[in-house]
């Protein structure tokens, strides 16, 4: 049986305070997600349940009691506060899905700091513009990628601690403190901060069209919203055994690769490799996962790989899947019901800022191939007219995708940006302070996505509403590609646009105007695709480099990406005559 009983009844009598219900929650116990993940399940009897079981590169593998995340955590609070790490202070983890960025997550979250987990892929560019937003204080980072944290360090006032977790202590260099928590005394008792409900808990970077990457704040009561999504949608029970293939750096991986399994005493596993169709089949069944929690991306990839491979492998133990982070098609469904054993991926659909799923498909309802599902019970949840802003009631009519504020994992600000925290919000006044905006049943927070709504309910994904890239399922920001592409010393002009690809949804397509004494050539493309890809990252590095004699702009000089992206996706390049024929 699910653990969701039917829609319709979990809807009628929806009340967030059935996720304290679900974790036998009482009041005037305390509320901070790293106690909760580790300190509770182990008061509850399970402390030695298997929490982690984890795999790396080669044959490397580990596994981890509820009892060892207890002390590893308190290992990585106890040592920061020892550096000075106070409660309120942003702590970057920087590093792969390595054992530590687990316990170091919680140990973060036990001494009141706020975790600031970034992309390990990220290169120095990436991270300097995140750690200086954030005013970041600590960071803690492998011997693997310290390096990228030394180019930048200087220009970094108050980032204090450098802290390397993994790798040969000799070689450090000075200002760099080592600590290994595997091998450090284990800490048994550590005081936990007090947190309360609004006590800032997780800050992630995403990205937006224009300006840098905005840091989306979240708190310690989010832990609501991850929990029951995570029991009804994933539908996690104790003898599960759990994979959600996302890394922490992005929002899927700490809310679901972290936050909601480990909060319900789910056995979780990791696997830090890199993806080959046959390692993930083989770590489904050497470690007999039965839910798991991915992205159409990586769906399309093994689809991609064929249905001879899947027949290979024993996938019995598969029960329910789920799936999240760009379009799931329609194919892509139907082919995941052929291959493992008639389950169907079930598509979610949500955003950094929303914390925890929004929109989704949930155990035992029916899969309409393509569409993301319907509303969470607690969510009220709308297409707006993309001109009046009002609710659209015609079925089948394009809007905006918005959602009435005031659910427990809403993100709390962006991170200094009370002003764009705002502009999120239909029928905001002007002055309103972040705390009202987010209690405020009378307004919509937009997600500046585009959907319909069938006649039964059923919401179906159209496209994105601003120029943001998704490319396998990670947003990158256009700026942030065209203000890296101009500091190459060969390019004039840029603009960054998606370009449809048949894996990964959309990859990065840049078009350059050269400097004078620059000449287009297949090594140049070279050059600055490399130059991306370590500056930015893999992710963000172009695919295809077209080179123009001009960018077409705005009168106002501004350059236009519609026109651009229009002809990339082959589609009609609407109005161009504001545009500029100089
Ligand atoms: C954006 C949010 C939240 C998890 C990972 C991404 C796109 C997300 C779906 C889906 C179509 C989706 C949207 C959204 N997106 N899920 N099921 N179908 N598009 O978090 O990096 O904040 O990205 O990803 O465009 O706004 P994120």
């Amino acid at each position: 049986m699910s653990n969701i009983e039917s829609y319709e009844k979990a809807k009628n009598d929806f009340s967030w305070d059935i996720a304290r219900d679900v974790l036998n929650w009482k009041d005037g116990e305390l509320l901070n997600i790293g106690a909760m993940c580790s300190d509770r399940i182990c008061d509850r009897g399970d402390a030695d349940k298997t929490a982690l079981i984890w795999e790396g590169f080669g044959d490397r593998k580990e596994k981890y009691t509820f009892n060892d995340l207890r002390i590893y955590s308190n290992g990585f609070a106890q040592f920061l506060k020892a550096q000075g790490i106070e409660p309120g202070d942003r702590v970057c983890i920087f590093m792969d899905k390595i054992p530590s960025l687990y316990f170091s997550f919680l140990g973060i979250l036990k001494l009141g700091a706020i975790a600031q987990p970034l992309f390990s892929a990220f290169g120095d560019e990436s991270l300097e513009v995140r750690l200086a937003s954030a005013n970041t204080k600590a960071i803690l980072t492998t011997r693997k990628h310290v390096r990228k944290v030394r180019k930048i360090k200087d220009k970094l006032p108050e980032l204090k601690n450098i802290i390397v977790v993994e790798g040969d202590p000799a070689k450090l260099k000075e200002g760099e403190v080592f600590f290994d928590v595997e091998s450090a005394p284990k800490i048994e008792e550590f005081d936990v901060f007090k947190s309360d409900s609004e006590s800032p808990s997780v800050l992630h970077y995403t990205s937006g069209t224009t300006g840098q990457p905005k840091g989306a704040l979240h708190v310690h009561s989010s832990v609501w919203g991850q929990a029951l999504t995570t029991s009804w949608v994933l539908d996690l029970k104790d003898d599960d055994i759990y994979w959600c293939t996302a890394d922490p750096g992005w929002v899927t991986g700490t809310s679901y690769g972290i936050i909601g399994p480990w909060v319900l005493g789910t056995t979780q596993c990791v696997l830090d490799s890199g993806f080959t169709s046959s390692r993930w089949y083989q770590f489904i069944q050497d470690n007999k996962i039965s839910v798991w929690y991915s992205a159409p991306t990586a769906i399309r990839a093994l689809m991609k790989d064929g249905n001879e491979l899947v027949g290979k492998f024993d996938l019995s133990t598969l029960r329910h899947l789920a799936s999240v982070g760009e379009p799931l098609n329609a194919e892509a469904v139907i082919w995941s019901g052929e291959v493992f054993n008639g389950l169907q991926f079930h598509d979610t659909f949500w955003q950094t800022e929303t914390g925890a799923m929004m929109i989704t498909n949930f155990p035992g309802m029916e899969i309409r191939p393509g569409s993301m599902g319907m509303p969470f019970p607690g969510i009220s949840a709308s297409v707006l007219d993309l001109e009046s802003h009002e609710p659209v009631t015609e079925p089948g009519k394009v809007g905006l995708i918005a959602f009435r504020p005031g659910w427990p994992s809403m993100f709390r600000s962006y991170w200094k940006q009370p002003d764009i925290y705002r502009s999120k919000f239909v029928g905001a006044t002007e002055d309103a302070m972040p705390d009202e905006l987010r209690m405020n049943p009378e307004l919509w927070y937009v997600s500046g996505d585009r959907a319909s709504i069938d006649k039964d309910g059923y919401y179906w994904f159209v496209g994105r509403d601003d120029d943001v890239i998704n490319t396998g399922g990670h947003l990158v920001g256009p700026f942030e590609i065209e203000s890296a592409l101009v500091e190459h010393e060969a390019i004039a002009e840029a603009a960054a646009v998606g370009k449809p690809d048949e894996v990964n949804m959309e990859v990065v397509k840049a078009f350059v105007t050269l400097k004078p004494g620059y000449e287009p050539s297949d090594d140049l493309e070279l050059d600055i695709m490399n130059f991306i890809r370590k500056r930015l990252s893999p992710l963000a590095m172009p695919q295809e480099i077209e080179y123009m004699d001009r960018l077409p702009k705005t009168r106002s000089g501004k350059i236009v990406r519609r026109y651009l992206k229009a002809i990339e996706w082959g589609e009609d390049v609407g109005d161009i005559s504001s545009l500029s024929d100089e």
